[in-house]
């Protein structure tokens, strides 16, 4: 597999949790979209890895 497989034509909405570091699906083989979920192995693909930051929300003070 030298080209990656399109997961969907759509958005996935998930929920992630800041400070939390996520695997997101190089490959397009994962059942766990947009994460991966290991079926890549054995393809030249890995997974990017991905730390949820957030920004400080502004404050009235
Ligand atoms: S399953 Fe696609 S990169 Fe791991």
């Amino acid at each position: 597999m030298s080209e990656p497989k399109r997961a969907t034509d759509t958005p996935i909405p998930v929920e992630v949790e800041a400070g939390k570091s996520y695997f997101w699906c190089a490959c397009g083989l994962s059942k766990n979209q947009p994460f991966c979920d290991g079926a890549h192995k054995g393809s030249s693909f890995t997974p990017v890895s991905y730390t949820h930051l957030t920004l400080p929300t502004n404050r009235e003070v």
